[in-house]
């Protein structure tokens, strides 16, 4: 996920040491590039930038000895086009009087640079963060002072975005905030603004917190709020933050995994946005209609996220996949592949050696590789055809959770597209994910404890909700140390039945399709004593078979397409209960034991 940080201060200094300690704390967020500016009155813009790690970048190009009483500091996750210096932000205009840089995604930035082209203007990179510079030069040039150019350039720019600008001539900078994060921070002689506390909190604990569709002017002395919309002021005080830099990093949650968790709104709209206006969708939804075969190939949560894909496309598209876990594609499938077939691969960091053996024996055999990737640049993605990029940001947590939540979102797109359907109501969808997560959220403390004390238990599912059930019981494994078998409901009677006894708890994911098979297993469990745990849609059938009922909201989705969603929604009170169960047992949800978050090893 990208960060932005601009600072004013009252004279000229050196600002170096400044930009480079607010890039150190702005890493968490992820990045693979680093850019700052300073923007002098009068003279150039100095801009630095580069591919590299905060300390590698400005040890190259002596970030510490940049000076100024302005400047404007980026690191880049990669989205619109590959890690590389013209990519890596901040962006100048046309002609070098001014430069910004954003975190977001510009949706429309195809379009944008294509008209900025034909405008004249100078486009270098393919970076939608130029499209925002691009953008305001638009209205300068026509005559309008930066504030009323950003109000109109506010119109141009869809998607969600925080975005910082500067101009040569002026003493001031400009932010604008749209669906990303940003905030402000005052002192004596100082103003900054940044996308999250953790850069500022060294600078000020006096901060000014920003809404979307809100501009912000800043000076030295002090800082005005518009309306975007209206061009209206709007007064507001600073406040005082008393948040440790931890809390601040963690966004106010515990844990980086509660903040992911309560990520997957905006992460989904951010990945629905980028799909839509993917120019290379079609060839992409081609390419899986046309294959011989079709496989879906991941390890771990991927592999979940891939195999409730492939039931999408089954009962969505008609169309065959086969999902499989990687390294068993390299001793299974590979052999008998060619060149007519076409290969999903799926990982969040795109690095996974598993997943990478498995590429190579595809391409062996002349095989189609597709990527399914959040980390831009990554392996992965390089060696795709074509790729979905997850727009997740940086999961810095081990248990993965937004990402899941994306691949599920981006292969039922897939599926729907490959199947004609319409995809409109899939705006509503992060708007679900949040109104789930709230209802779960208040209704986890009253099963948690049946469940903690247990060091064995059971994930059942069936149909759309088998890859759920799976992936639930691989996060209850990861984070509680208990065991969990994720499990298809209707084998658990063909031999881990023995294993109920008094209170034994198993879960039981039912989607609302298959509440009646779900019931005959929760029976055979109740009537030897376990405890059933069910969740679903509220449903008279459960709440009189199970003995609790964790109630997922029934949304407003068409009737043919809530089963879809539903299976999706239905992973959030697992990954919650996962998240409070290891809470309660003691443990660092975060960091578990002996895992890594990329597994480079064979
Ligand atoms: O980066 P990848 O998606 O390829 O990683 C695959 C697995 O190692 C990963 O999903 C792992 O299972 C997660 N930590 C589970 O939460």
């Amino acid at each position: 996920m990208c960060g932005i940080f601009g600072i004013v201060t009252r004279e000229e200094q050196l600002l170096g040491p400044i930009l480079i300690e607010a890039g150190h704390r702005l890493s968490y967020r992820g990045y693979d590039t680093v850019g700052a500016a300073t923007i002098p009155q009068n003279g150039k813009i100095d801009l630095r930038k580069d591919v590299g790690k905060v300390q590698e970048v400005a040890d190259r190009l002596n970030f510490a000895e940049m000076r100024g009483d302005r400047a404007i500091l980026q690191l880049r996750w990669a989205t619109f086009g590959a890690p590389s210096y013209t990519n890596a932000q901040p962006h100048l205009d046309s002609d070098g009087d001014m430069v910004g840089a954003h975190n977001g995604n510009i949706v429309n930035n195809v379009e944008l640079r294509q008209q900025f082209m034909a405008e004249g203007m100078v486009v270098r990179s393919e970076n939608d963060g130029e499209s925002c510079v691009h953008a305001v030069e638009r209205y300068v040039h026509r005559g309008d002072d930066m504030l009323t150019a950003i109000r109109k350039a506010y119109h141009d720019l869809e998607g969600d975005y925080a975005f910082v600008i500067g101009r040569l001539g002026e003493d001031r900078l400009y932010a604008i905030k749209q669906g990303s994060g940003l905030v402000a921070g005052v002192a004596d002689g100082m103003t900054c603004i940044a996308s999250d506390l953790p850069s500022i909190l060294p600078l000020t604990r006096q901060i000014v917190r920003l809404n979307d569709g809100e501009i912000i002017v800043f000076w030295a002395e002090g800082y005005e709020i518009y309306h975007a919309e209206s061009g209206e002021r709007i007064e507001r005080e600073p406040e005082f933050v008393e948040e440790s830099m931890e809390v601040a990093q963690k966004g106010g949650y515990d844990h980086f995994m509660l903040k992911e968790i309560h990520e997957q709104p905006q992460v989904a709209r951010d990945l629905l946005h980028l799909m839509e206006s993917d120019p290379e969708m079609d060839a992409l939804i081609e390419r899986l209609r046309s294959a011989r075969n079709l496989y879906i190939v991941a390890c771990g949560t991927s592999y979940h996220a891939g195999l409730l894909g492939s039931v999408y496309f089954s009962r969505l598209a008609g169309r065959v996949s086969i999902p499989v876990i990687a390294p068993q594609f390299i001793a299974h499938y590979a052999p008998a592949c060619g060149p007519e077939d076409v290969g999903i691969f799926v990982s969040q960091s795109g690095e996974t050696k598993d997943v990478l053996n498995a590429i190579q024996s595809a391409e062996a055999r002349g095989m189609g590789v597709l990527g399914v990737v959040n980390v831009v640049g990554s392996t992965l993605m390089r060696e795709s055809e074509y790729h979905v990029p997850l727009a997740c940001g940086y999961e810095i947590s081990v248990p993965a959770t937004k990402t899941f939540m994306n691949q599920a979102v981006a292969f039922l797109y897939l599926a729907l597209r490959l199947g004609g359907h319409d995809t409109a109501f899939l705006e509503n969808l992060p708007r679900w994910i949040e109104e789930t997560i709230a209802a779960v959220e208040a209704q986890i403390p009253t099963v948690e404890g049946k469940i903690a004390p247990w060091d064995d238990l059971y994930c059942l599912g069936y149909g759309l909700t088998y890859p759920i059930a799976l992936e639930g019981a691989l996060k209850l494994k990861e984070i509680t140390y208990a065991h969990c078998e994720g499990m298809l409901s209707t084998e658990f009677k063909h031999g881990p039945l023995s294993a109920v006894v008094d209170g034994y708890p198993v879960i039981f994911v039912a989607g609302p399709e298959d509440v009646p098979l779900i019931i005959s297993g929760v029976n055979e469990v109740t009537c030897r004593g376990g405890r059933a745990i069910a969740i679903g849609e509220e449903d008279p059938r459960l709440r009189a078979n199970a003995d609790d009922l964790i109630v997922i909201p029934t949304v407003d989705a068409p009737e043919s397409m809530r089963p879809y969603v539903d299976a999706i929604l239905s992973v959030l009170p697992l990954q919650l209960l996962s998240y409070r169960i290891g809470l309660a047992r003691g443990y660092d949800p975060d960091f578990p034991r002996n895992l890594s978050k990329t597994l480079t090893v064979d």
